[in-house]
């Protein structure tokens, strides 16, 4: 078990590239941290080392998110090693382009599957440990602001996003007034050459601040919903105004 009194944080998608800079910060918040990863193991262990050198008592599990009972596993493996949640942050998230005429049913469920089921089973296991708590407690799903846009070739993903803003509230208004539930929608954080199609010129253009994101906006973002006990059911756009255009 964990000492008393230090705050636990169970996040989903901390191997990722934003995921690992919010789960590195959230240990430097004074969360013992229990994170999931999937396929990077090897990312998955340098993150750990890192927030282990500082919060020693972190784990971290395999688990497919888009598969209900991997995520039941995760939980009671977090429930034999912790005897409190505090946070649970959902970022795991598939991403890829999928042209409306071509999409197959196989990229379909691997990208609604992993984003919007496994962020509905992973705030249901959430909040029955939760819920028992008696102390205000707070989930944080990661979506992202194509939950508002019209991408044409990217439907299933942003329909996924647009799904885990719209859980977000129906939480929220479930779980009050013991749970906070709220979204943080990126925009335009990490570049990653593999996955983003637009040339990186047109991309900033497209942000009135004209730059795109840093992690680091996000985890401000975050801090500030860690701050606060009176807002539930929101989705915070941190896009540099993006959504304006
Ligand atoms: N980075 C941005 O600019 C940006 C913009 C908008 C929204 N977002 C959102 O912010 C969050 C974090 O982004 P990121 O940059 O960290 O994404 P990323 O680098 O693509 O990482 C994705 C994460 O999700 C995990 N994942 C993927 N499929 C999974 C599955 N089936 N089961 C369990 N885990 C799975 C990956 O684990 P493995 O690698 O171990 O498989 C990895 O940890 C995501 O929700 C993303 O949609 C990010």
């Amino acid at each position: 078990m964990n000492s008393p009194g230090k705050k636990v944080c169970f996040m989903t998608g901390a191997s990722g590239i934003l995921g690992s800079e919010i789960a590195l910060s959230m240990a430097g918040q004074g969360y013992t941290i229990f994170f999931t990863w999937n396929s990077s193991e090897e990312k998955a262990v340098q993150i750990l080392e890192k927030i282990r050198w500082i919060s020693p008592q972190s784990e971290m599990i395999r688990c497919d998110v888009s598969k209900a009972g991997d995520i039941k596993n995760a939980f009671r493996a977090f429930s034999q090693q912790f005897d409190r949640l505090d946070l649970v942050i959902a970022s795991a998230s598939n991403f890829f382009s999928t042209p409306l005429s071509d999409v197959t049913e196989q990229e379909w469920d691997s990208l609604v599957n992993t984003n919007l089921k496994g962020t509905f089973f992973t705030m249901q296991a959430a909040v029955n440990i939760m819920q028992k708590q008696q102390f205000l407690s707070r989930i944080i799903s990661i979506s992202d602001i194509a939950a508002d846009l019209v991408w044409r070739n990217f439907a299933p993903y942003t329909v996924s996003k647009a799904g885990i803003q719209h859980l977000t509230r129906v939480f929220a208004k479930t779980f009050a007034p013991r749970i906070l539930v709220n979204s943080i929608a990126p925009g335009t954080i990490t570049i990653n050459p593999d996955k983003n199609m637009d040339p990186q010129e047109e991309m900033i253009n497209n942000i009135p601040l004209k730059r795109p994101g840093n992690p680091l906006d996000i985890i401000r973002t975050i801090l500030f919903l860690l701050e606060s006990d009176y807002i539930t059911g929101q989705i915070i756009n941190v896009d540099g105004g993006r959504l304006l255009q």
